[in-house]
């Protein structure tokens, strides 16, 4: 039994994500997600639009995944990796070379992103939309002249 092991916060779930979920199953027989919590990435400035207890069952219903774990600090991993019996550690590209020093540990593979899509762009579409929709209520609602 080959356990694999992925991070991420994995907000307004994406292809991409799904993509790399797959891969990842695809190193091994059984594939854990370390989902980051609300006050994690509140730590790291970053502010979800989906709460974390959505997040994490978006996930855990993904077929690709057999567990999720709450990733709650950057210094968990080793432990987990320990305690889950980790025999390989992925993330997407983005994060090449940050986690060599769990090559002690296990296996850690850097997998390609997918292009084109992010929880950034998503929200960066959403709010041009709602830009574009104010600009047009404030136009269309205008008093006459
Ligand atoms: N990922 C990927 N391809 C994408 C987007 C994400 O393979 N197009 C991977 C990341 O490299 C990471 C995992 O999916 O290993 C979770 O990424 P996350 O940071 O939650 O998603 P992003 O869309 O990258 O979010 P953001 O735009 O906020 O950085």
């Amino acid at each position: 039994m080959k356990t694999v092991i992925t991070y991420g916060t994995f907000d307004l779930f994406h292809v991409g994500h799904l993509k790399l979920l797959e891969r990842a199953r695809a190193l091994g027989d059984r594939l854990v997600v370390g989902v980051s919590t609300d006050a994690f990435n509140e730590g790291k400035g970053k502010r979800t639009a989906i709460p974390y207890r959505d997040r994490a069952a978006i996930v855990r219903a993904i077929r690709f995944v057999d567990e999720v774990i709450p990733e709650e600090s950057w210094e968990q991993k080793p432990d987990d990796i320990r305690r889950l019996g980790v025999a390989t550690f992925v993330m997407g590209d983005d994060w090449r070379g940050k986690f060599d020093d769990l090559k002690t540990l296990c296996d850690v593979v850097y997998l390609p992103r997918t292009a084109l899509v992010s929880t950034t762009s998503i929200k960066e579409a959403v709010a041009l939309l709602q830009q574009i929709a104010k600009e047009y209520t404030l136009t269309f609602n205008a008093p006459a002249p």
